[in-house]
């Protein structure tokens, strides 16, 4: 096994709430979920994926609009306000990095994060 050691500067709490929103997510809209990271030149790069139902391409760009949920009835039990996406990539921008979505080969979401080291 190769162990890549790297260290990241950023804002501790930010990225751990940013991180905490996205596996929220995770957890809420899937069964399960697959996490890596890579580190490639001077840039970090982060995968969360789920297999959950995903989201349309056609949202992607809403899905980050504070207050935004793709299908109310999906969520409706749940507490949740569709912030989550919105603070995640304001997180992710502020460290100047940058947040994709797409599709898993799992068959849900697929979150791509890049930072720069
Ligand atoms: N992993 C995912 N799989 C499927 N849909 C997702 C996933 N993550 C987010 N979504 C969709 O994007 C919407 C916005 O997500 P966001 O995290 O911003 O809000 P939320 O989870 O609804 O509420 P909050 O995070 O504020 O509790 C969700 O309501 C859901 O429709
Ligand atoms: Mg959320």
């Amino acid at each position: 096994m190769k162990i890549v050691k790297f260290f990241f500067i950023g804002r501790k709490n930010l990225i751990r709430r940013c991180l905490n929103n996205l596996l929220d997510n995770a957890v809420n809209f899937s069964k399960n979920i697959k996490v890596k990271h890579q580190k490639i030149k001077r840039s970090v790069l982060i995968f969360i994926e789920d297999d959950g139902p995903g989201i349309p391409s056609s949202e992607y760009e809403n899905v980050f609009k504070p207050f935004y949920k793709v299908d109310k009835s999906r969520n409706q039990t749940k507490s949740s306000v569709g912030l989550g996406l919105s603070i995640a990539s304001d997180i992710i921008r502020s460290h100047g990095g940058d947040i994709e979505l797409g599709k898993s080969e799992m068959g849900g979401l697929k979150i791509k994060i890049f930072l720069p080291v």
